[in-house]
């Protein structure tokens, strides 16, 4: 049986964009001695995994595989903004993805979507999110593995569930 492997020009786009890769060094940079977990290329990449897989399960079959990517690779970007001046990273990514998504090749609908999304992330999933913000809230815990972790007790974001394994 021959593989067919799927195509992602835009995704492929934002990852070589200058700016986007600017700003994951800044974070990198800024969390250079932090003890929690990391908001680097990677922590995107398995958020993008984790969601895709999750939104399948839901049927959401109406959203395309590289805007669940695209939307995670970007959802924790504005993370160095928040570092900086104190708005809250959410929003920060938000306003930071809109030009980088317009470079990669995403409609105006698409982006209106995506920025949602990121703007809703670090709301809690039983809130009234949409899909896709949904998704990536979930997402976004369910990367994390705080079992092993030793800064658990000061981390803002543990609670008990976190060492469970939750379907
Ligand atoms: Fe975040
Ligand atoms: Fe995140």
């Amino acid at each position: 049986m021959k593989l067919l492997l799927q195509q992602a020009p835009r995704v492929n786009r934002l990852i070589r964009n200058f700016s986007y890769q600017d700003y994951l060094l800044k974070i990198a940079k800024a969390e250079k001695k932090r003890k929690y977990c990391k908001h680097n290329f990677d922590h995107g990449l398995t958020v993008a995994r984790i969601a895709y897989a999750y939104l399948l399960e839901q049927d959401e079959t109406c959203l395309e595989k590289e805007i669940i990517y695209v939307t995670a690779l970007l959802h924790d970007i504005g993370r160095w903004v928040e570092y900086r001046t104190g708005e809250d990273h959410a929003r920060a990514s938000a306003a930071l993805a809109q030009p980088l998504l317009e470079e990669s090749g995403f409609n105006p609908e698409e982006i209106k979507t995506i920025i949602k999304a990121i703007a809703e992330h670090s709301k809690h999933s039983s809130e009234n999110l949409s899909v896709l913000g949904r998704s990536l809230a979930l997402a976004d815990n369910w990367a994390r593995d705080c079992r092993s972790c030793k800064a658990k007790d000061g981390c803002y974001k543990f609670t008990e569930e976190m060492e469970q394994i939750i379907f």
